[in-house]
């Protein structure tokens, strides 16, 4: 059976450590990968995929439900047009080459975004592997292609303004929830954790309404590198964390 990346061995880490339900990963520092390597950054975007592979693995059988990544923002249409081509070529071929294998490992892929934007072929190859592996249970792997914080609010706002437009709603009856409810996946719970490598400290337009209350963990290792061991180590962090939800920790409150 070929199992995805060998890289690194799974063994699961029974430490102290809390494994989140939903995930969020920015996979930043594939171009700096490239670069310290006298690279093209295209070979960067290639070490990257597959490193996602790698880490859809280890999620997977540490009982991640919903893996988010970002994988193309709605900015990075900015980039030179060869970068740009490259990345969604990519895109097509992760999607189907790596299909069988992460069938082995139960992972159903999804997309959020603004997907009607992308070009045919990506909006083809998108249809057929939501369709194909909407029956997998163990994970979701939900990659996040032209995909903007911003422009997801705007997207649940359109479709909330349609509601007051056809008399079905007032503007005072709008509630978070239903900004939650009108999203692109409004069935993927809010990512406990968000994990940022390559030492940036921003969030980058990623999951903007998603992220009020997300911890975040950060490390300098470039995503390409980013193996099963930062992930443990993010695990075991996010286990110290005291999450208040800005009310008291549980020991504060009994007293
Ligand atoms: C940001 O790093 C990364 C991206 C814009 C692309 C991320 C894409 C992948 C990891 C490829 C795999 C995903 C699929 C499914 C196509 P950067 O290139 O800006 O790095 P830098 O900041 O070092 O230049």
């Amino acid at each position: 059976m070929a199992l995805l990346g060998k890289k690194q061995e799974f063994t699961y880490d029974t430490g102290d450590l809390k494994v989140p339900v939903s995930l969020g990963v920015i996979m930043d520092g594939n171009g700096r990968w490239a670069t310290k390597r006298h690279l093209p950054r295209s070979a960067g975007h290639r070490a990257g995929a597959e490193n996602l592979k790698e880490l859809c693995r280890n999620c997977g059988r540490y009982g991640v439900k919903y893996l988010t990544v970002y994988a193309f923002s709605t900015e990075n249409w900015s980039r030179p047009q060869d970068e740009v081509e490259k990345l969604m070529k990519l895109f097509v071929e992760f999607v189907d080459r790596y299909d069988p294998e992460l069938k082995e490992e139960g992972v159903r892929m999804r997309f959020t975004g603004d997907i009607a934007a992308l070009p045919e072929k990506v909006k083809e190859v998108i249809k057929i592997e939501e369709e194909r592996s909407k029956d997998r249970q163990k994970m979701q792997l939900i990659i996040a292609f032209n995909y903007g914080g911003r422009r997801e609010i705007v997207y649940s706002c359109q479709k909330i303004a349609e509601q007051i437009k056809a008399g079905t709603l007032e503007p005072s009856d709008i509630t978070e929830q239903m900004i939650s409810d009108n999203l692109y996946l409004p069935d993927v719970p809010d990512p406990e954790l968000i994990i940022r490598p390559s030492g940036e400290l921003r969030i980058s337009n990623f999951l903007l309404w998603e992220c009020a209350y997300s911890e975040f963990w950060i490390s300098d290792v470039l995503w390409p590198d980013f193996g099963y061991e930062d992930l443990t180590q993010a695990f075991r962090d996010y286990a110290l964390r005291d999450r208040r939800f800005g009310g008291l920790s549980k020991k504060d409150s009994k007293k």
